[in-house]
């Protein structure tokens, strides 16, 4: 997968929002900074005509667009989004706090060239309210998970995670952002991952091309 991905010069993102958008921003930041060299953003799309995000791209004067997913089948909202994307020449999905699940028709269009970001540490605390969730069961540490998307929610190979501690005087609202300044840190690191082209999918695990694992059999 990453090979076909850095065959071509430039590899171009498709950013998916339905809300405030600061992991688009972070993105969108770290580009401008020089910290994803060979990235850009070639499309950004909510599907809530409200987002701030959205708001957000038109002035940084990126292309974007809204279509509205709210009372239309998912099948064929996600056919239209599918097809904007295509038309962008994206090569990487990133979705960025959207909160509509993919069809899997979608999710067969881009076969390990869609990412996702999760606040907890995946397995634990998929599905929504992660870091309430985290914070109600009583977990020490949480964080969150760059992954692949696949057709199980929450669930495909983990691309990269960020760890934070929760602490005694923590509520939901602070553990959120102290794992919302990783999540920033962590799509940055995550796309570059993708971007180098020197990593590879290897049944649940994303890990450095080319290396066979003898290291783990030899450790059985
Ligand atoms: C983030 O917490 C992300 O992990 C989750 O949705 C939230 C989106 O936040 N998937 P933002 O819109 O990127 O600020």
């Amino acid at each position: 997968m990453s090979s076909d991905l850095v065959a071509q010069s430039r590899l171009k993102l498709g950013i998916l929002l339905s809300g405030r958008g600061s992991n688009f921003l972070a993105i969108a930041e770290s580009i401008r900074a020089g910290k994803l060299p060979g990235v850009e953003i070639a499309i950004v799309i909510s599907n809530v005509a409200e987002a701030a995000g959205i708001a957000a791209a038109a002035q940084l004067g990126l292309p974007h667009a809204v279509l509205v997913s709210k009372g239309r089948k998912r099948a064929e909202h996600d056919a239209d989004v599918a097809a904007l994307l295509e038309a962008h020449g994206v090569d990487l999905v990133c979705l960025a706090g959207y909160m509509r699940l993919l069809s899997p028709e979608f999710v067969a269009a881009f076969p390990h060239r869609i990412l996702n970001i999760h606040p907890s540490l995946l397995p634990a605390f998929p599905g929504l309210d992660a870091q309430q969730q985290a914070f109600d069961y009583g977990v020490k540490v949480t964080g969150c998970t760059v992954h692949f998307v696949d057709d199980e929610l929450d669930h495909g190979a983990i691309v990269l995670q960020r760890s934070v501690p929760v602490l005694d005087d923590d509520d939901a609202h602070s553990l959120a952002a102290r794992i919302l300044a990783e999540e920033h840190i962590a799509y940055t690191e995550a796309i570059a991952r993708v971007a180098s082209g020197g990593y590879e999918v290897r049944g649940r695990r994303y890990v450095k091309a080319g290396n066979k694992g003898t290291r783990e059999q030899g450790n059985k």
